[in-house]
């Protein structure tokens, strides 16, 4: 990211977002406030998936990530799971969607300074009310400490919670992934789903060429995938942070379980990965 700058990307990603339901009726992640969110001139979904080769695919993978985590902590939540983390929150809804609000569960969104203020603003400027159950952390994952941070902010160390981490990863040094995720594990029940990028190598070749292009897109703007992953390391990763149940979900199961969902999906097969990890 660049310094004292909302993230891009967190841009890109609502915009797909609302683009699922312009284009695929939500029918993946239904989220009534994906448009909402967005200014009048980033809601044209129609342009932005001609603009976008790689935008069908991008669709599938943002909405059925979130799809994935709201499942898992749906079920958390009936377990008894009150603290909701939602780290790198971006433009993220989930907060305003909040299915669970009877249940007096606690949402943090952890974010960017500079990603957290432009996020507000935005609300502000869509006449989004920021809900009780919400508390805004800021946080620098390459340089805060996000424990200190949360606590700070109210959040109990000594109960369970779940985290989710979408689209973060690839954007943080190894450093920074694996002091998070020390801290995830340290606290006792916790959950977490992310998601991670494989090398380039592991997409298909039809897809390989657009990658780059984004790649490079992505280092202009200061958003660098930096962290790459093969399944083997983000296993050995997080079974050395002590996470021992760990399901990792490869884009061709995405791709079975919701492709049909997306419409005009195109061919290929991205490395891209979505990660349920428990203790
Ligand atoms: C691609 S966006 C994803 C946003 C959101 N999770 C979603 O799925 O819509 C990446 C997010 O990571 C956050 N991020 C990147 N580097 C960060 C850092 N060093 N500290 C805190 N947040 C960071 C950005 O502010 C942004 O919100």
């Amino acid at each position: 990211m660049k310094p004292n700058e909302p993230s891009r990307t967190a841009l890109m990603i609502a915009r797909q977002r609302a683009a699922h339901q312009v284009l695929d009726h939500g029918s993946i992640l239904y989220d009534p406030f994906a448009i909402k969110i967005l200014r009048e001139d980033e809601r044209d979904a129609l342009q932005y998936a001609n603009e976008h080769p790689l935008a069908s695919i991008g669709r599938l993978f943002t909405a059925a990530r979130s799809r994935i985590a709201e499942d898992a902590l749906s079920r958390a939540v009936e377990r008894g799971v009150r603290q909701i983390v939602i780290l790198g929150a971006g433009l993220d809804t989930f907060a305003l969607r909040n299915p669970h609000g009877a249940r007096q569960i606690r949402i943090y969104e952890a974010d960017h300074p500079a990603t957290q203020a432009w996020k507000r603003l935005r609300l502000a400027e869509a006449q989004i009310a920021l809900p009780s159950w919400l508390i805004l952390v800021s946080v620098d994952f390459e340089r805060d400490d996000v424990g200190e941070k949360l606590v700070a902010a109210g959040f109990q160390q000594n109960s369970p919670a779940f985290f989710t981490w979408l689209g973060v990863v690839p954007y943080l040094t190894p450093d920074a992934i694996g002091r998070t995720l020390g801290y995830m594990s340290s606290i006792q029940n916790s959950e977490v789903v992310f998601d991670y990028m494989e090398p380039p190598e592991a997409f298909s070749e039809e897809l390989r060429q657009l990658e780059k292009e984004r790649t490079e897109q992505l280092e202009k703007i200061n958003e660098r995938s930096v962290s790459r992953f093969e399944s083997a390391d983000i296993a050995a990763v997080l079974r050395s942070h002590g996470f021992c149940v760990i399901e990792d979900i490869n884009f061709q199961e995405i791709a079975s379980r919701f492709g049909r969902a997306v419409q005009g999906l195109a061919p290929g097969h991205a490395g891209v990965h979505v990660v349920h990890a428990k203790h």
